[in-house]
């Protein structure tokens, strides 16, 4: 909880009541309250109800448990709930049986062996849609799966699971009028994304019932089954089926609904031919029959779009429907989509691509490719779930990613993600912000294979998406989230998951001060608590090192090597950072190539600006370039140089490759400028994982312009910082 820490740990009454409460008072006892999500209004005293699990859910209705829904409570939202302990008891109310049960899900939060604390909650969520997607076709998992990820949902009071049940990789829900989706197209030859998709270019299906075929899917009565146990835990599932595109698996089944009629030839359903229509209005019957959701997903996103361009049915319909190019066909599909299911009582929800062509009258969209769509849908009065890829892809990494287990790319541990607020300040009007619905995180899954690591993805990265989605945002802060998360670890261990312990990795931000020519480095740690120790030289830190308090001012150059210490052991690996208050710092630069504009981070002086980019190109600090990197830069006045460096990324993911070589040039007059050599790259572009390579010219110049040229290889060059000596 936010502010009242010193309040929090009254409630064992230790600490404002004096030593006769002391006495009282176990010295085991948990004296903080770590709620997930933080309430909206909370007040705490001091004392404790005592009550077990029993007594408070046995008894409900006794003379000291009262749980009541009252729909006359017109002051409580939907969800909302208001909660009192003290020494009467507990009093829950809440206008309806949502409610009721988040307040039942706080009682199980703060229930400890010694019974409540004495709190005054009224609680109610920030936004309405609160949810976590599944990827179940890269791959498959079982229904009890999905049912344990509901448990800790619901603990936590997330609401939506948006279930993504086709795709290419495997069909995974039983369709009674098409059998063969699930008999040919649910299974495949090799579980290993790698080798099935990445790298072959023979990948196969395989019909069920194959020796070794890897694959699965529900039927009818596991989707009943999730339904039945999602329902007891207020949890609205929404089915995505993917259409137009993501959807070769279904071709392998009923090769006439693409364009060329043949299996292994496209992604996307063909638009001309009226089967499509056909196909779609009848899975979708045959899903809403299945699924009470009123929102029903139907894809949208990345249809490749090639084939269209040459079908003789889709090029006739284009005409037919005076539809101008290929993204108003797959327009005019989406459009029949958000009919059909309108028309059914049903709202239709898609990725952001289906405003592309023109957005469908009732459609909500999922803005996943940042939050521009989202916003632009909210102002056109239509309604979106933010689920922006930056802070909410849970196949990101979340650590280091050259100690993790391999995943899609990307970057956001948990204080990113945390980060994330759907609706800023001043973003949108406040009617148009009525049309934010809420958040959701998305963990697709090509690289993740088992149950345990799917958790290990999710949680607990998905507590920061609850809070996200149910704390008032000036009631939310990293540090205090922090506090509680981890203690939240051995409960989600004991609900059976396999969540990421938090990583002893270090978060370094820096404040560059130009006026006193200084760094400050802070550094940050998802441990709680965390006693950090670091060095300036390099070395490795020990439990006598310099405690890490409030920011470490560098005027020079430091190698910052810090790491958390537990018991005088140091824990993990110590997190570096070189940090250099350079000559470089704020001098003029000058491209002579075109930047590749999407990745300006950090404006034209990116590169001397003493912020070094981290593991990530996304974070504001590295310069991408889809040409070679050429620039000049001029100190003002000659000087005497000695080292000039430059440091490069690669992570062939994204395309990202170390360049083949770094020349420097330097001049006095910036004109006449002669090459100190060049340093090729050690990295092979094979090299898939994650590593970077700093470039350094050592040599005796006076010079006024340094002149870098750094070669592409292929796809983008990643640059940041050049330091110069
Ligand atoms: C998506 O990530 N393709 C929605």
């Amino acid at each position: 909880m936010l502010i009242p820490k010193q309040a929090s740990k009254a409630w064992c009454g230790a600490f404002l009541v004096g030593s006769l409460a002391l006495a009282s008072c176990n010295q085991t006892f948990n004296t903080q309250i770590n709620l997930i999500p933080e309430p909206s209004e909370m007040s705490i005293s001091a004392g404790v109800f005592k009550i077990d699990s029993a007594g408070l859910f046995g008894n409900a209705g006794s003379k000291h448990v009262h749980f009541a829904v009252n729909p006359e409570l017109s002051e409580l939202p939907a969800e909302g709930y208001r909660l009192r302990i003290d020494g009467d008891g507990v009093q829950l109310d809440a206008r309806t049986e949502a409610g009721l049960f988040y307040g039942k899900q706080t009682l199980l939060q703060l229930l400890t062996p010694e019974g409540l604390p004495y709190v005054d909650i009224t609680d109610a969520p920030r936004f309405a849609y609160r949810g976590l997607h599944l990827d179940v076709s890269r791959h498959f998992f079982p229904k009890e799966e999905v049912m344990k990820i509901m448990n800790a949902m619901a603990y936590y009071k997330l609401n939506t699971l948006h279930l993504h049940l086709t795709d290419a990789a495997g069909w995974r829900i039983q369709i009674d009028k098409y059998p063969k989706l699930t008999s040919e197209a649910a299974y495949r030859t090799e579980s290993d994304w790698r080798k099935w998709w990445d790298s072959s270019t023979d990948r196969k299906y395989l019909t069920e019932g194959t020796p070794g075929a890897y694959g699965g899917y529900y039927t009818k009565e596991d989707i009943r089954d999730i339904l039945a146990y999602a329902k007891e835990k207020h949890i609205n599932v929404i089915p995505e089926i993917e259409f137009p595109g993501h959807s070769e698996e279904v071709f392998i089944a009923y090769p006439e609904l693409c364009c060329a009629g043949k299996p292994y030839t496209s992604s996307d359903f063909c638009i001309g031919n009226p089967k499509s229509f056909q196909f779609m209005e009848d899975v979708l019957t045959e899903v809403m029959e299945l699924f009470p959701s009123e929102y029903i997903h139907v894809g949208g996103d990345e249809a490749s779009k090639a084939a269209w361009k040459k079908c003789p049915k889709c090029q006739a319909l284009m005409k037919r429907e005076h539809l101008k190019d290929v993204n108003e066909l797959q327009s005019y599909m989406i459009h029949h989509a958000d009919s059909f299911l309108t028309s059914k009582g049903r709202k239709m929800i898609g990725w952001d691509e289906i405003m592309e062509g023109g957005l469908s009258p009732q459609a909500t969209v999922m803005s996943w490719r940042g939050e521009s769509a989202g916003f632009q849908t909210a102002r056109m009065g239509q309604d979106v779930v933010m689920t922006p890829g930056n802070y909410l892809y849970f196949d990101f990494y979340q650590a280091d990613p050259r100690k993790q287990p391999f995943a899609i790319g990307g970057y956001t541990p948990i204080r990113k993600v945390y980060s994330y607020n759907p609706l800023p300040a001043d973003s949108l009007t406040a009617e148009e912000a009525k049309h934010i619905l809420g958040v959701q995180a998305n963990t697709w899954t090509e690289y993740i294979t088992t149950p345990e690591h799917l958790e290990y993805m999710m949680f607990p990265r998905a507590l920061a998406v609850a809070e996200i989605g149910w704390t008032p945002q000036d009631k939310r802060d990293w540090q205090d989230f922090k506090s509680r998360v981890n203690t939240q670890i051995p409960v989600l261990q004991k609900m059976g998951l396999n969540p990421f312990p938090l990583s002893y990795e270090l978060d370094f931000s820096m404040d560059v001060d130009t006026a006193n020519k200084q760094i400050t480095v802070y550094l940050d740690a998802e441990k709680y608590p965390a006693e950090i120790r670091y060095t300036t030289d390099g070395s490795v830190p020990t439990s006598s090192s310099p405690l890490y308090q409030d920011g470490i001012i560098v005027k020079d150059s430091a190698d910052i090597r810090a790491a958390i210490f537990e018991q005088g052991k140091l824990m993990g690996e110590p997190s570096e950072k070189r940090v250099d208050y350079h000559l470089g710092i704020g001098k003029s630069i000058h491209f002579n190539n075109r930047l590749y504009p999407g990745y300006m981070a950090g404006g034209e002086q990116a590169l001397l600006d003493g912020y070094r980019g981290g593991l990530t190109y996304l974070d504001g600090r590295w310069q991408g370039y889809t040409d070679n990197l050429d620039c000049v830069i001029d100190l003002g006045e000659t000087t005497e140089l000695h080292s000039v460096s430059s440091r490069y990324m690669q992570l062939t993911g994204p395309w990202v490759y170390q360049p083949l070589y770094v020349e420097l040039l330097i001049s006095e007059d910036g004109k006449n400028f002669t090459s100190q050599g060049q340093i090729p790259t050690t990295i092979s572009p094979d090299d898939a994982m994650l590593n970077f390579q700093t470039y350094t010219f050592n040599g005796d110049w006076k010079a006024r312009y340094i002149q870098l040229k750094a070669k592409n290889q292929k796809g983008f060059i990643f640059v940041d910082e050049v330091v110069i000596w």
